[in-house]
């Protein structure tokens, strides 16, 4: 049976600056979607992370489909309104176009989508990240898809031995989509080179060289680049299909140990480690930290299972104690060098502002 994933989110307000939705904001949501989505999605399943509010829907209307999309519009706008009379903060924040057109893309909410033959047990992982950006992807993706140091199954099983297809996207440009195709292990140096810019270059989706299937969906959003200026952070989500052809589960997550540093926290305009937290966590210290989430699902004709949290288990523990070190580490420097954003990339205008005022007090000494 041919299935889509699709899943949806924005950030339309939260309690108390940019911590969490209300419940009512989250029950309004489900409703919407629950009564709308009937006769047309086989499934759904609505959480959040941080302030953003992510809608799953297995359906079979193909991707890019316009009634999956107005559906999701439309339940962010019923959820706005609710925002709205609870007072909440940022009320309709990510929704940066007056009417639908057609597609979310482009209007602010995140969309990552895919669509397969559904394997006759279809294990896949559903990632939420708040507080930061697409970019934040970029390391555990490669490693997991391209280096057998994480994950053995690229040695160890035949299915994987040809390796995978990067699409890589250049975020900063604006208009159409600017995307190079890449493979692993082959181009692995050129796949590193533009990794390693994550404000830049942006992983897209990740492809099976052996059968051609679709791995892994990335939402690629630049918040900044629809609005013209800064209205939040490009908060990502993700959707990786695990096992047989795939990476097995715990290769997928191995590389969140590493509590890397991405771009994004308070203001959007910091480096911070990334902490993995559980399903429907909120924010906290220094806007922050940079969370990730992860909801493991089975599937059967796109019906779906209860979500298994994959990141509340004991081993986290302890990572989310080194993520903690390493953000107050951090946050000890303040806004020197590497703590906050390089110019390019930060959220407000008061630096440049301010570089404006000086060039003019400067002056060249004989
Ligand atoms: P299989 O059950 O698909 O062989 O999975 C084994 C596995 O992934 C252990 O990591
Ligand atoms: P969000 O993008 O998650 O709304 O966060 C905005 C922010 O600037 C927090 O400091
Ligand atoms: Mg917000
Ligand atoms: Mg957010």
């Amino acid at each position: 049976m041919r299935i889509t994933l699709s899943v949806i989110k924005a950030d339309i307000g939260s309690i108390g600056g940019h911590i969490a939705p209300s419940q009512k904001l989250l029950e309004a949501v489900r409703v919407h979607v629950r009564r709308n989505g009937e006769g047309m999605l086989a499934d759904s399943y609505i959480s959040h992370t941080g302030d953003d509010i992510a809608i799953l829907m297995t359906h079979s209307q193909r991707v890019g489909s316009e009634a999956i999309h107005k559906l999701a519009w439309d339940a962010f706008l019923v959820g706005t309104q609710v925002a709205r009379d609870q007072g909440l903060y940022g009320a309709g924040q990510d929704l940066l176009k007056e009417a639908f057109s057609g597609n979310v893309k482009g209007m602010g909410p995140a969309v990552a989508e895919m669509e397969f033959e559904e394997r006759p047990n279809e294990p896949f992982l559903f990632f939420a990240a708040d507080k930061t950006d697409p970019g934040a992807y970029n390391l555990p993706l490669y490693l997991a898809f391209a280096d057998p140091m994480n994950t053995p199954g690229l040695i160890l099983a035949p299915s994987m031995a040809k390796g995978f297809k990067f699409v890589i996207m250049d975020v900063s440009h604006t208009g159409k989509d600017r995307i190079i195709e890449l493979n692993a292990p082959e181009e692995l140096y050129d796949i590193a080179a533009l990794l390693r810019d994550p404000e830049r270059f942006v992983i897209e989706s990740v492809w099976s060289r052996q059968t051609g299937e679709q791995a892994a969906a990335v939402s690629t959003t630049r918040l900044h680049n629809i609005a013209g200026k800064y209205t939040g952070k490009d908060d990502p989500i993700m959707l990786i299909r695990v096992q047989k052809d795939f990476p097995a589960t715990g290769e997928i997550l191995a590389p969140y140990a590493i509590g890397h540093f991405v771009a994004g926290c308070m203001r959007g305009s910091h480096q911070m480690p990334l902490m993995p937290v559980a399903l429907n966590s909120g924010i906290s210290y220094f806007d922050g930290p940079s969370i990730v989430s992860c909801a493991a699902f089975a599937m059967r004709e796109g019906r779906l299972t209860e979500p298994r949290d994959a990141f509340d288990h004991p081993f986290w523990r302890s990572v989310q104690d080194k993520v903690a070190h390493k953000a107050v580490d951090m946050r000890q420097q303040g806004f020197f060098g590497a703590a906050m954003l390089p110019m390019s990339e930060l959220e407000y205008t008061g630096i440049s502002e301010k570089m404006k005022r000086l060039e003019a007090r400067f002056e060249i000494r004989d």
